[in-house]
């Protein structure tokens, strides 16, 4: 190790010992013959006194010229602070280390902003220098919050005896009602794989494969217009049980989230949340995601439940579904979802808190016969179907069981318990309203052998004057 403590760790019983500490200048300030710094890590600040006669020229020299943010690396001796200058806010505010030796670990250039007024400056100047970002206070929470939401849900569901297992990332369309993202393959020459808008489908066939319960921290990827609360890259908790029903996801889901709350906030969120069927949200509230907290003050879960299984797209003149097309009808027989299809309902459950859309999930269809008509009504013809879903109506032959689950936007959960209004604070390396990461530049062009090779050809760029 290069150091002995990290920057938040000393306080008066280190009194008298040597340490040698690794971290950031946060701060600078020179009073002649006296120089302090802040030295900062993520676990806090310490400060460093240089003495012109006591730590040595050499240490003095390179204090008197250190740039803000260069790393350094401090030997020294822990002494008390005189008391009038104690900073009672600081654990660390009692002592101070009087540095013996300076070494610069990585002298930093001249910032493009200060660390601590990053929150004035443009997002895009602070997301492409989204490290300097990050190191500021309030933004390492939020990925200390990411890091402890994460935990605490593996935790969790993992005692309740879930499996967390990953699906894969390069496979075929899986509609959830955006754009995919393409992936041309090289050796399939005119063949693409999708990245996953979601895992639903190979969460499913978890189930037929006997699974039982399955959850996921699930990264998924969305060609939508982007909005607050919409990334093209976001993160799901994924979760999928068999021989279940509405109320036991819901009663699952309660208790994960009063356990995450109380937890990490200390809040106790009263559970059961309220219950309002689709017609009654949008009777009593005009929306069905309806901003209780206006109303009632801090966290308000409510779920919606019943919702409408089709809806009619009039400009378009044909029935579409309300979720994605696995998700189970209400009905007692066939001839309602022919006869009467603006009545029947689905098997959903949506979970809203502070006006937003947290999770939604469903029963399942687990009946080939039922999966294809579902398929037929919304205008897919056999063979469409087929070389789609295939692969999925034959597991639904060969023994799948009764199954549903849930799916909630980690984003969106943490935005809202750090009180974030959009979920870009929350991702650490997020894409702006144009899809664009702003630190690495993608998307990017690529090079003329890379499409030779996929036997791509950019008509666009053919267009561009410089090509
Ligand atoms: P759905 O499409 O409703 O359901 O997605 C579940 C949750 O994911 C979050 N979410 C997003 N978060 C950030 N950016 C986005 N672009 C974005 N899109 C969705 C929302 C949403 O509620 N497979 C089903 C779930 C299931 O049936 O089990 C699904 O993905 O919080």
């Amino acid at each position: 190790m290069l150091r002995t403590h990290t920057c938040g760790e000393l306080n008066l019983s280190n009194v008298g010992k040597n340490v040698i500490l690794c971290g950031w200048v946060s701060t600078r300030r020179d009073h002649g013959s006296l120089i302090f710094l802040d030295l900062r890590d993520r676990y806090g600040i310490t400060q460093i006194v240089v003495h012109k006669k006591e730590s040595g020229k050499d240490t003095y020299n390179i204090t008197k010229g250190i740039k803000l943010e260069s790393v350094l690396k401090v030997n020294g001796e822990v002494r008390q602070r005189p008391e009038n200058t104690y900073n009672e806010d600081m654990f660390t505010g009692k002592i101070e280390v009087a540095a013996s030796k300076i070494d610069i670990l990585n002298e930093s250039k001249e910032l493009p902003f200060e660390i601590e007024k990053s929150e004035d400056v443009s997002q895009d100047l602070r997301f492409k220098y989204r490290y300097l970002d990050l190191r500021r206070d309030k933004a390492f929470k939020r990925l200390k919050l990411r890091h402890s939401v994460f935990t605490l849900i593996r935790e969790y569901l993992s005692k309740q005896g879930f499996l967390e297992l990953d699906t894969p990332l390069l496979t075929k369309s899986t509609p959830e009602g955006a754009r995919d993202f393409l992936v041309p393959s090289r050796i399939m020459k005119g063949k693409f794989y999708a990245l996953p808008q979601s895992p639903q489908l190979f969460k499913q066939i978890y189930m037929v494969a006997g699974v039982d319960k399955y959850f996921q921290i699930a990264r998924c990827f969305r060609d939508e217009d982007l909005r607050a609360d919409r990334q093209p890259e976001f993160t799901q908790l994924d979760i999928e049980c068999s021989f279940i029903n509405e109320q036991d996801i819901i009663n699952l889901v309660e208790s994960l989230f009063k356990y995450i709350f109380d937890e990490i906030l200390g809040i106790n969120l009263q559970i059961p949340f309220p219950r309002l069927s689709y017609k009654e949200v949008l009777e009593k509230y005009n929306t069905d995601k309806p901003n209780l907290s206006k109303r009632e003050g801090e966290f308000k879960f409510i779920w919606i439940l019943d919702f409408p299984m089709f809806k009619y797209n009039d400009e378009e003149k044909v029935w579409e579904l309300e979720h994605h097309p696995f998700t189970t009808p209400k009905i007692d027989d066939f001839s309602m979802l022919e006869e009467n299809k603006s009545s029947v309902l689905a098997r959903s459950y949506d979970l809203v808190v502070n006006g937003v859309e947290l999770g939604s999930g469903s029963i399942r269809i687990h009946q080939r016969k039922l999966q294809e008509k579902i398929f037929e009504l919304i205008g897919l013809k056999r063979e469409e179907y087929e070389s789609k879903f295939g692969f999925l109506l034959d597991a639904l032959d060969l023994g799948a069981p009764p199954h549903g689950g849930i799916a909630f936007g980690l984003d969106r959960l943490i935005a809202i318990m750090s009180g974030c209004e959009s979920i870009r604070e929350i991702i650490p390396f997020p894409k702006t309203q144009a899809g664009v990461c702003q630190l690495t530049d993608a998307p990017a062009e690529v090079s003329d052998k890379q499409l030779k090779d996929l036997e791509l050809k950019c008509k666009s760029k053919e267009n561009l004057p410089f090509v």
